[in-house]
């Protein structure tokens, strides 16, 4: 399969015949939620589903999320930068390659999108370079699909009034830029990231995600399930 986009072609190794499936949005967006929902949604109905977070998930990665998040530390962007990408390098190698190879399903919130939205739109480094790195790290690994949660900034950001870490401290103009960067992306691939406006009801957001990964997975389309079939959520 050769995945086009990050301004790069690669070739993915056609060894991993899982789907990777990420979860993107600008802060407050209930990303973390629904993606636990829809990976607690696809088990119950019989897929074999791997859940992740970035930065995070193992160990390496959970140390490297701790010194990114404390708001004491005070970290240049270029090593904000690269911190999240070592972070990924360890999660893509530790966990993501090894659950594609055998054929699962891979959930994870957030991946190499929010490092050109946070660190290339918000921060103003340069994507392109991002995006060159962003290869090497991922080594082939990209999202099959991309549900980008959008919710309005001042509606995002009100949510997390109480404990608010390093990133989330940034100016709304920050966050606002964040968004964009994300809108912008979407438009750029169409095909891979799906927008899902984010509902007042949190169920009605959920039955929009399960929609579009009912249509993606459905058979035919993931070599990793083509026996099975979606049934009602009991
Ligand atoms: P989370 O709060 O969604 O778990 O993500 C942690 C924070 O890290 C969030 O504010 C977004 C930020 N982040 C980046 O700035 N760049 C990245 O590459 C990733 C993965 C997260």
């Amino acid at each position: 399969m050769i995945f086009k986009g990050w301004g790069q072609n690669l070739e993915r190794n056609s060894a991993l015949k899982g789907k990777f499936i990420t979860f993107e949005g600008s802060e407050g967006c209930g990303k973390s939620t629904q993606s636990r929902k829809l990976c607690q949604y696809l088990k119950n109905n019989g897929y074999s589903v791997v859940y992740l977070r970035e930065p995070g998930t193992t160990v390496i990665s959970e140390k490297i999320r701790e010194i990114l998040l404390d708001p004491k530390n005070l970290i240049a962007p270029s090593c904000e930068m690269l911190l999240y990408m070592a972070s990924r390098s360890q999660v893509v190698n530790e966990v993501i390659k090894p659950a594609l190879s055998k054929g699962k399903i891979v959930i994870c919130d957030r991946f190499f999108d929010s490092t050109v939205a946070y660190q290339g739109f918000g921060l103003g480094m340069d994507v392109d370079f991002i995006k060159i790195l962003g290869k090497f790290v991922c080594d082939g690994i990209k999202p099959d699909l991309t549900l980008l949660l959008d919710l309005s900034v001042k509606k995002g950001l009100g949510y997390r009034k109480d404990s608010q870490d390093r990133i989330e401290k940034r100016p709304y103009a920050y966050h606002v830029r964040v968004r964009k960067g994300y809108l912008n992306l979407a438009t750029l691939e169409p095909e891979r990231i799906k927008i899902v406006k984010v509902a007042e009801d949190k169920a009605v957001t959920q039955e929009k995600i399960r929609k579009i990964v009912i249509d993606f997975i459905k058979p035919g389309k993931c070599i990793s399930v083509v026996s099975r079939q979606l049934i009602a959520d009991s």
